[in-house]
């Protein structure tokens, strides 16, 4: 059986990399593919170019995974690929409203079936918005996020980074210096 992960992947995090995983496990092939979400319309942080670049990284250990975009509904998407169900993760139940109402949208449409995989229960309150948020401060986010997502939010927010490491070398004790 296919599977198709879609989503913004803004960038990738550990949840969606749990989720996954864990999917690869159970489906034949799982396709990840970046769409639009009218909701976030020109509020990207990384170019869908830089997105998938960062999926095909971070995925590489996985046998069977793809990576693919496509930018009209997800119900053509999958009537033209015949990729099979789609695949979508849940962390909590404040994600289960949202969900329930596209995944009923999809098999309206195009009689599309969704598949929920619950994340572990440590990435819940993961999200890309809070990772790019944590990082446009110079945060640690490397627990948050496969290490292709932490250099590019690293290289994205590079002077943030450079100037937080800087600051904070300077207040913490030279260790060094005995007394
Ligand atoms: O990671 P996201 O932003 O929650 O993913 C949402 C996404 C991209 C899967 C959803 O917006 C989508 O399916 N977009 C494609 C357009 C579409 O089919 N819209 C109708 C269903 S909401």
């Amino acid at each position: 059986m296919k599977a198709v992960f879609p989503g913004s992947f803004d960038p990738i995090t550990s949840g969606h990399m749990d989720v996954l995983t864990r999917a690869s496990r159970i489906f034949d092939t799982v396709t990840v593919t970046v769409m639009h979400n009218a909701r976030k319309q020109g509020r990207h942080l990384f170019t869908l170019d830089e997105r998938l670049d960062i999926l095909r990284t971070a995925t590489e250990h996985l046998d069977n995974v793809g990576v693919d975009s496509f930018g009209g509904l997800l119900v053509d998407y999958m009537a033209q690929e015949q990729k099979g169900i789609i695949l979508r993760g849940l962390r909590a139940v404040s994600d289960y409203e949202y969900e329930l109402q596209i995944a009923h949208l999809n098999r309206q449409l195009g009689e599309v079936e969704t598949v929920f995989i619950m994340a572990a229960t440590r990435w819940s309150f993961v999200s890309s918005s809070m990772v790019r948020e944590i990082a446009s401060y110079g945060g640690d986010i490397r627990d948050m996020v496969p290490r292709a997502s932490a250099d590019a939010l690293r290289l994205k927010y590079a002077d943030v980074y450079e100037e937080r490491e800087r600051t904070s070398e300077a207040v913490l004790p030279d260790s060094d210096s005995s007394d």
